[in-house]
């Protein structure tokens, strides 16, 4: 069975809204809140919720035209609960689970993680259980072993701060803009990774991350090579910031796929779009012999597709939520 699903995502600053028929996108718009946000610097919950306001009908209007879909076709509505900013979680949660109301479809509630951690299906028909799965965004840092669908292991976590985030306050303390990861991508360019040496932080944990010692080192670092006249280029620097955060991220995801022996590797949320990271995914992969399926970036970053993999995946299996489900802000997977 493939169902026919319109799947919702409004857990942080993004407005999405995916038509899916199992795991074939149907269409998948987005409505980015990125440019109202930037000059706060981060997202501002309240303003994130008043825009999904705005933003959730014409946008479920585009991805149904888009898709050439009627509401009448539809064999379900999901939506994220959780985790996210509560009030930003409520638009997407309630209108989907008023939309289901109204045409009497099944609602599923998706965790948001859960959703980054099927997008990998949505282009590699062979990612299935047992995989490894390195799920990094602004709230998340995990390493999963994903022994079957819904029966997830996290090996690894981050103890402070999440590698997203990490991306965010360095570009800050860098005078980059925001959203921090996209804009150290990009000031890495052309840069050597190796022009400065930052710590790689618990040596001794294989699969744990510590992300909050970097940036207090990237801040000395810069203070001392500008009083003394000998910065390197901003390229330098934020290839070297890049390679720190890269290194640690790609090597106990491999750490885990060796102790785990699982043949084949995933990944999702955000820090996944990053290219250096993705060149080294591949190359670990390469080395070992063992699949990569990373989806294309834009399916890294939040977006309702993800959530509509997993709520046909759930509907497949019978399983869908209750009428008085509530959104859980602080949801684990
Ligand atoms: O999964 P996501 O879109 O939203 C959350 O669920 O948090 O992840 C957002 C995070 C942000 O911290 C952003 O800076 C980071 O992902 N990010 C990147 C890149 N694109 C987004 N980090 C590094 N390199 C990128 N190209
Ligand atoms: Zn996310």
């Amino acid at each position: 069975m493939n169902p026919l699903i319109l799947a919702f995502e409004t857990s942080c600053d993004e407005t999405a809204v995916a038509v899916v028929r199992g795991s074939e996108i149907l269409s998948n718009v987005l409505s980015s809140q990125v440019d109202l946000h930037a000059r706060f610097g981060g997202v501002v919950p309240e303003v994130a919720a008043r825009a999904h306001v705005e933003a959730i009908r014409p946008l479920t209007h585009r991805a149904l035209s888009l898709a050439g879909v009627h509401p009448d076709d539809l064999d379900g509505v999901a939506a994220t609960c959780g985790p996210g900013l509560v009030g930003a979680l409520l638009v997407g949660h309630s209108f989907a689970k008023a939309t289901a109301w109204a045409r009497q479809l099944p609602f599923i509630g998706i965790d948001h993680m859960e959703g980054h951690l099927m997008a990998p299906r949505l282009q590699y028909e062979g990612f299935r259980p047992p995989a490894v799965s390195l799920l990094a965004s602004g709230g998340h840092s995990q390493i999963v072993l994903v022994k079957d669908w819904g029966e997830y292991e996290i090996l690894g976590h981050s103890i402070d701060d999440a590698a997203g985030e990490a991306f965010d306050k360095l570009a800050r303390a860098m005078g980059l803009g925001f959203p921090g990861g996209p804009a150290i991508d990009r000031a890495a360019e052309g840069g050597d990774p190796k022009a400065v040496e930052f710590p790689r932080a618990l040596p001794e944990r294989p699969f744990h991350f510590s992300f909050s010692g970097l940036k207090t080192s990237v801040v000395n670092f810069i203070e001392k090579a500008k009083a003394s006249g000998d910065l390197p280029s901003l390229a330098d620097v934020a290839a070297s910031v890049q390679e720190a955060i890269v290194d640690v991220l790609v090597q106990k995801t491999f750490n885990a796929v060796d102790a785990t022996g699982a043949k084949i590797v995933g990944g999702g949320g955000g820090v996944l779009a990053n290219r250096r990271l993705r060149e080294r995914f591949a190359e670990e992969a390469d080395k070992r012999g063992v699949e990569l399926a990373l989806p294309d970036p834009i399916l890294c970053t939040d977006n309702a597709a993800m959530i509509g993999i997993a709520g046909a995946h759930w509907l497949s299996e019978g399983r869908y939520s209750d009428w008085s489900e509530a959104v859980d802000p602080s949801r684990a997977l």
